[in-house]
């Protein structure tokens, strides 16, 4: 860990109470603790903005396996970009939701502008019925 310096930060009485307690709700024992996350954070979001930044992220998505065009793409697609050199998917999960939906997690690592490109083609898929991306840049 980087060397510790101490900041002194002036908030009025409202916001800083308004702080306060949504911290508590979120199980923060210090506030030092929550505004660390929340810089780390707001940086994070900032590198997103940068094609080029490198992140991970989680594509899910929820689909009927009775489509089996889709399964058969889906498949192809994480076994073209995982041979790729730039090598996109990690890694996946896959569980049979019930008779028809499975649910997937992929993970992605790579460049932003890369994993987008990776995510929508997923999630663009015909035969998906919900699904999201969570991206975090590393
Ligand atoms: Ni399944």
């Amino acid at each position: 860990m980087s060397e510790i310096e101490r900041i002194g930060v002036s908030l009025d009485k409202e916001l800083l109470s308004m702080f306060d307690e949504l911290i508590a709700g979120q199980g923060y024992e210090s506030r030092s603790e929550a505004i660390r996350d929340l810089v780390r954070r707001r940086l994070s979001e900032e590198r997103l903005q940068n094609p080029k930044a490198k992140a991970v992220a989680a594509v899910l998505l929820v689909y009927d396996h009775h489509s089996t065009k889709l399964t058969e793409s889906l498949i192809g697609l994480q076994h073209t970009h995982t041979l790729d050199s730039s090598r996109q998917i990690i890694s996946s999960l896959h569980v049979h939701l019930d008779e028809h939906d499975c649910l997937e997690v992929i993970i992605l690592r790579g460049r932003v502008g890369e994993i987008n490109k990776v995510a929508e083609k997923i999630l663009s898929m015909k035969g998906v019925k919900l699904g999201r991306v969570n991206i975090v840049a590393t």
